[in-house]
């Protein structure tokens, strides 16, 4: 699949965002060696409860057994590039590291990273035991 066809399953996912709170809608695809996963962000009154598409879409997959991430696409409902949150970026981290990260804008405006170029010192417990 191509960079942009999995940018477009990301702007599908994003319709169904459950964002009352914001009104900020994201949707996250994810692509791995066995398939797609897509995830949503879902908001809850409670606003610390509430879980980013990224790790929606992360969790699909690895709650499938499925955790050979090779791409993650982001799609939001602002007019700017969004970069996964803080705890998204850990998350990448941690079970996606060689993935490669596409955040798009509109329909064709697609820039792509790695988990360097967002989270250059992530927090890992390999050095440190
Ligand atoms: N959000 C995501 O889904 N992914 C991110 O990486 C950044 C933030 C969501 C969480 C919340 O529902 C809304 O965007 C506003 O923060």
């Amino acid at each position: 699949m191509t960079d942009k066809e999995l940018y477009i399953l990301a702007k599908k996912a994003r319709d169904y965002s459950y964002s009352p709170y914001s009104g900020f809608k994201v949707g996250s695809a994810i692509e791995t060696d066995k398939g797609v996963y897509t995830g949503t962000n879902i908001e809850n009154a409670s606003y610390p409860v509430t879980v980013c598409a990224e790790r929606v879409a992360i969790f699909n997959a690895v709650s499938k057994g499925d955790r050979n991430i090779v791409k993650i696409a982001v799609a939001s409902s602002g007019d700017k590039l969004t970069p996964p949150c803080g705890m998204c970026l850990q998350v990448i981290s941690e079970l996606a590291p060689k993935a490669k990260i596409i955040l798009g804008q509109g329909e064709d405006d697609i820039k792509v990273y790695d988990i360097k170029d967002l989270l250059p010192m992530a927090f890992s417990l390999e050095d440190k035991k």
